[in-house]
């Protein structure tokens, strides 16, 4: 039996796409100490540089000698910890959204919510290049009828909209995609929702935080508000904590608090990442430095990056340099390894076969010459 996997292992490591993890000794920030080595790193979604800071460590901290470390069960068992429901109605009003509802991760929320709106004479349009937590929802939901349109497409995705029968509507999508940096296209999508009476579910992840004149996202960088619009933000990412928090329409919000069963079957999380998140959107909401720090660093690797050919340029935190084969996306990185420099590269199934990348993630706490100093490298690889 064991061998069946053992072949099936060598066969993936030969195709290029064997995974290893970094062991990483120091807190998540743009110098890093991995094993032994000091790295200098463009590989977290870490965007704010908030993983360490201070006031989310002490909030989180102080947390755990008021209310313990785990929760118990899950909220509606053993109940919803205060410091969740602050943290919701401080999301909720920040966003300017009228309800909201944590979710231990993003995958989780992805997964709950899809299925929690797939009720019958369900159309789903899906966004070809969406995170595989929203195909993964999308899959196990098995909506009545399932479109995948070209990626940001508005004229497949319109033609896809007119030729549906269901009475209930979703197109689904990443604010930012993940992998390539660009944003999907809101207000011309929302036009087309209002139009064909159909609802967006925008998974923000990487938008949120990064997008905006104040880090609010994509609904701030388009300056939307509808209850058409479900919206989705991971803490994990800019926020550098962990979680996710959807919101939108509270007739919404309710059926999902009733039917997500990735919200209804698991333990709550512990009360110290409500702490943190709360520390984190205080953050947020009230020093602009970062996120301003952030789009100075975003517009100076653009400009830098635009040398190469291989660039596909982003306005995002998500810079990729499309390299192409495995191996040769893998000797990309390990040239940079050399140099003291991690960039990720990612390969198939995370993106298409053919398509591998090193993927340039940027934090606040980057400074300049970081960006120099890999560009400088870059050079002599590309
Ligand atoms: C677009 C997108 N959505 C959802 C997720 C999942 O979020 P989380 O890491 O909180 O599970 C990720 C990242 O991993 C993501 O990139």
């Amino acid at each position: 039996m064991h061998d069946l996997f053992k072949e099936r292992l060598t066969d993936w490591r030969n195709q290029g796409l064997w995974r290893e993890r970094k062991l990483i000794c120091s807190p998540q920030e743009p110098h890093l100490l991995v094993n032994q080595d000091k790295l200098l790193s463009f590989s977290s979604n870490d965007y704010l540089g908030l993983a360490n800071h201070q006031d989310i460590i002490e909030a989180m901290r102080n947390s755990l000698s008021e209310y313990g470390a785990g929760s118990g069960s899950s909220a509606m068992v053993s109940g919803h910890n205060i410091l969740f429901h602050i943290l919701e109605e401080k999301f909720a009003n920040l966003m300017n959204l009228e309800k909201a509802l944590h979710f231990s991760t993003g995958y989780m929320a992805n997964i709950g919510v899809i299925n929690a709106i797939t009720i019958s004479d369900t159309a789903i349009f899906s966004d070809e290049l969406n995170h595989a937590s929203l195909i993964d929802g999308i899959r196990l939901a098995k909506p009545q009828q399932l479109y995948i349109y070209k990626h940001n497409d508005l004229e497949d995705l319109e033609n896809a909209l007119r030729g549906s029968t269901q009475r209930n509507k979703w197109i689904v999508t990443d604010g930012v995609f993940s992998m390539d940096g660009d944003v999907a296209f809101m207000t011309e999508m929302l036009s087309l929702a209002e139009q064909y009476n159909a609802y967006i579910y925008v998974d923000d992840a990487h938008g949120f935080g990064v997008l905006g004149k104040t880090g609010k996202g994509v609904l701030e960088q388009f300056n939307l508000s509808s209850s058409r619009i479900l919206y989705m933000a991971t803490l994990g990412k800019a926020m550098g904590v962990f979680g996710a928090l959807v919101g939108g329409d509270k007739i919404l919000i309710d059926w999902i608090l009733q039917k997500a069963r990735t919200y209804i079957f698991t333990t709550g999380s512990p009360p110290a990442l409500a702490a943190g998140s709360i520390a984190a959107l205080t953050l947020l909401e009230t020093d602009f430095s970062y996120v301003v720090k952030l789009k100075q660093l975003i517009e100076y690797v653009a400009q830098q990056l635009g040398q190469f050919k291989q660039y596909k340029p982003s306005n995002s935190a998500i810079h990729p340099i499309i390299v192409g084969s495995n191996d040769e996306v893998m000797n990309c990185m390990e040239t940079l390894l050399k140099e003291q420099i991690w960039v990720p590269a990612i390969r198939p199934p995370t993106v298409a076969p053919g398509s591998a990348r090193l993927r340039i993630s940027l934090s606040s706490q980057h400074e300049f010459s970081d960006i120099d100093r890999l560009v400088d490298v870059l050079i002599n690889i590309l």
